[in-house]
C-alpha cells in the first residue's frame, strides 16, 4: 500500500483534530495530533514551576521531557498521564509561548518527522505543510471564524467538565492565533500548495467528508 502523508494546518480550534481523527480513522492511517505535544511541554513547564514566558529555563528542560503520543489518544510526558491537563486553561494560555520557542519547536519536529517515517499518517497542527512535512502529498488549510472556533471549544469544554467562559476561550483563541501568526520560527501560514478549507458553516461529518473529497482528487484513494 502506498505511503500517504497527509498535513492539516490552521488556526487554533479550526476543528483541526476532530477532522483529522475521523479522516486518520476512516483510512486506517495514524493521526499525530503536534499540538498536544507543544501541550505536553507546556504541562511540564507548569509542573516544574517554570515560567512558560523565560525561553532560557523552558528549553534547558528540553532533555527532561519525553513525549509519547498513544493511538487511543493518551497523551505521557516524562511519567505522567497528562490527556486531560494539556486541555486545561493553565495549558491553553501558555502553550503559544512554549511553541514559539525555536528549540523546543526543533525537537518536537524531530520527533514528528521520525513519527511520519514509515507509515501513513494524518497529522495536524501549524507548520506541518510550510515545514514539518513539506513534501506531504495533501496539504489543507482549515479555518473557521473567531466565533464559530471559540464556540466549539466551549462546547468541547463544556463536555469534558474544564471549567472556562466563552469570553475566556475567545479571548484564548484571538491571543494564540495572534502569537502563533506572528512567531519568527515556522510561524501559522498556509502552504503555498495548500488546499482553504473554510469549516464555519459546515458540521463535522461535513468537513470530514470535504477532506476525504479532497485527498480522494489528490492522491486517488
Ligand atoms: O492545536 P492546538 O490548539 O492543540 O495547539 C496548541 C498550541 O501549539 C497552539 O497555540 C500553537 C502550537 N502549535 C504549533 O505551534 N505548531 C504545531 N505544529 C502545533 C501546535
Amino acid at each position: 500500500m502506498k505511503k500517504v502523508v497527509i498535513a492539516i494546518d490552521g488556526p487554533a480550534a479550526a476543528g483541526k483534530s476532530t477532522v483529522s481523527k475521523a479522516v486518520a480513522k476512516k483510512l486506517g492511517y495514524t493521526y499525530i495530533d503536534t499540538g498536544a505535544m507543544y501541550r505536553a511541554f507546556t504541562e511540564y513547564c507548569l509542573r516544574k514551576g517554570v515560567d512558560c514566558q523565560n525561553e532560557g529555563a523552558c528549553v534547558a528542560l528540553i532533555p527532561e521531557v519525553e513525549i509519547t503520543l498513544y493511538p487511543d489518544g493518551k497523551v505521557m510526558c516524562s511519567g505522567k498521564d497528562v490527556t486531560r491537563e494539556i486541555r486545561e486553561p493553565r495549558v491553553s494560555g501558555n502553550v503559544s509561548y512554549i511553541a514559539s520557542y525555536k528549540d523546543i519547536r526543533l525537537a518536537m519536529v524531530d520527533l514528528q518527522r521520525k513519527m511520519a517515517e514509515k507509515v501513513s499518517v494524518v497529522m495536524d497542527g501549524r507548520d506541518i505543510g510550510t515545514y514539518v512535512l513539506p513534501n506531504a502529498d495533501v496539504k489543507i488549510f482549515q479555518i473557521a471564524s473567531v466565533e464559530e472556533r471559540a464556540k466549539r471549544r466551549y462546547l468541547e469544554n463544556q463536555e469534558k467538565g474544564i471549567p472556562c467562559t466563552y469570553e475566556e476561550i475567545v479571548a484564548d483563541v484571538e491571543k494564540r492565533d495572534r502569537i502563533d501568526s506572528s512567531r519568527a520560527f515556522a510561524p501559522l501560514k498556509p502552504a503555498e500548495d495548500s488546499i482553504e478549507l473554510d469549516t464555519s458553516k459546515l458540521t463535522i461529518e461535513e468537513s470530514v467528508q470535504a477532506v476525504l473529497d479532497i485527498i480522494k482528487e489528490k492522491v486517488g484513494i
